[in-house]
């Protein structure tokens, strides 16, 4: 059974349509990648697979489930985590913070539990620092642990979301162009990030990014859109060849000569 299959999907915004009959399968603990101009549709797609937006038509299927049209934080309880293309972090929170309140989401104690601390509770607590510690641990971070978000650098507020969306034990992350921004030592070590996250914690990763070099080096398999169309799919060697891609990217002319 595949981990993640996304049937046919297709959004209209109005009259424009960003995404027509876009269908993706993702194995788990895949890495794939998914790329495309600007405005191709590809953080649409990401917001009709998490929730964000419901499709006009189509189906996503996550672990055997549909889930389609679910609102977005069922949808990352059942292991579907994200990041954004424009970070969405909480302007006042510590790094700690951050990955603490992702996990509280989630666990069940009652407001009686919440208000006298109940030994479920305390241990819970306990639990979800120890849990987050980790999590900062791996991603290099662990003594930012107490900075507020918005006095750190860019390249460690993008491992702070990552380390948000990883805080919910995700079976499939979506990473929406990650190393926008970057510096090119960021950039190296935010791919090192991304192939660990793959390769320690068996995580399948569905990649936006616009820099070919870098998905070609993480992903097995591509799937590239170009006005909210498939249009090619399959392994690095097979997409840098395909002429229809080699013409989205460099223009019709440069082909023909
Ligand atoms: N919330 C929205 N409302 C209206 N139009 C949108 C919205 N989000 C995206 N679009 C439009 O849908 C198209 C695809 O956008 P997007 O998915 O962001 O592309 P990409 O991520 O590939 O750059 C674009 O034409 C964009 O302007
Ligand atoms: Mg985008």
């Amino acid at each position: 059974m595949s981990l993640l299959r996304v049937e046919q999907l297709t959004h209209y915004f109005g009259g424009l349509r960003a995404v027509h009959n876009f269908s993706l399968t993702i194995e788990a603990g895949r890495m794939h990648g998914l790329i495309g101009p600007n405005g191709a549709g590809k953080t649409t797609i990401f917001n009709l697979i998490t929730g964000v937006h419901a499709p006009t038509a189509g189906r996503v299927v996550f672990a055997g489930e549909e889930i389609t049209g679910l609102q977005p934080h069922r949808i990352a309880a059942r292991g579907l985590g994200r990041t954004f293309q424009d970070l969405k972090l909480w302007r006042h929170m510590t790094v700690l913070e951050h990955v603490k309140m992702a996990r509280y989401a989630t666990i069940g104690y009652g407001l009686i539990g919440a208000f006298f601390g109940t030994p479920r509770r305390r241990r819970e607590e306990a639990e979800i620092e120890e849990n987050a510690c980790r999590l900062l641990e791996m991603l290099g971070i662990e003594h930012l642990a107490e900075q507020v978000v918005t006095n750190l650098p860019y390249g460690v507020q993008r491992r702070v979301e990552m380390a948000r969306a990883l805080a919910l034990d995700p079976r499939l992350l979506l990473l929406d162009e990650p190393t926008v921004g970057m510096t090119p030592e960021e950039l190296n070590q935010m791919m090192e990030l991304i192939r660990r996250i793959n390769g320690e914690l068996g995580l399948a990763i569905l990649l936006i990014e616009h820099r070919m070099k870098m998905v070609m080096e993480l992903c097995r398999h591509i799937s590239v859109v170009v006005f909210g169309d498939l249009i090619a799919e399959g392994a690095p060697a097979a997409i840098q060849n395909d002429r229809r891609v080699i013409e989205a990217y460099l223009g019709k002319d440069t082909v023909a000569t």
